[in-house]
């Protein structure tokens, strides 16, 4: 890969100037257009509500396991295609990576790991978690590679704890003025 081109993922990767001006939506579906120009990859991105914007943070872990999530596709999949899918579901939003590629066993994977650990997995789910929300990953040899990620955007108000105190940064609506 020519050195230009990698300075440039690189920097896209560091800064997501994108995400912060477009929001996740575009950000993804920019992502894996850049992607898909550079690679044999073929997308297939379903994203739904692509207008609503959602807390920062949530934005960011998002997009950050797309990031990694297609650069393991790109490095280990050998994959034909991938689908994207981000979709609200209930209070939850949900994101679904899958590819057609060669897929892993998670028990050697496991046992390799002994010896040499990749970060990618492990800060997926990382991020996954620390936003309240659940990871999952399905993959077996010859039959590719899925990862699910939902986390939940308002499961304060929605179910509400008593024994839990309330976050301080909690929305709260605000009567209008005038
Ligand atoms: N989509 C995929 N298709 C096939 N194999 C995969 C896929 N994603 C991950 N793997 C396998 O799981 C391993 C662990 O992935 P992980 O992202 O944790 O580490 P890595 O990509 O090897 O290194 P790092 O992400 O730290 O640069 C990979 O080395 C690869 O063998
Ligand atoms: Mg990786």
């Amino acid at each position: 890969m020519k050195v230009l081109e990698e300075n440039r993922r690189i920097a896209h990767n560091l800064r997501p100037t994108d995400l912060d001006n477009l929001g996740l939506a575009a950000a993804c579906t920019s992502f894996c257009n850049d992607v898909q120009l550079r690679t044999n990859l073929q997308f297939q991105c379903r994203i739904t509500s692509a207008n609503q914007r959602l807390p920062s943070m949530v934005e960011l872990h998002l997009f950050r396991i797309v990031q990694e999530a297609i650069n393991n596709i790109e490095k280990h999949a050998r994959a034909k295609s991938v689908k994207l899918q981000l979709r609200f579901q209930g209070h939850s939003v949900v994101l679904k990576i899958q590819d057609d590629g060669q897929g892993f066993d998670a028990r050697t994977l496991r046992a390799v790991k002994k010896i040499r650990h990749g970060l990618g997995l492990t800060n997926m789910r990382e991020r996954a978690l620390s936003l309240g929300g659940t990871y999952e990953i399905k993959s077996s040899p010859g039959q590719g590679t899925a990862i699910a990620v939902r986390v939940p955007l308002t499961a304060t108000k929605r179910e509400p704890n008593p024994k839990r105190p309330k976050l301080l940064t909690e929305e709260v609506a605000l009567p209008t003025e005038n």
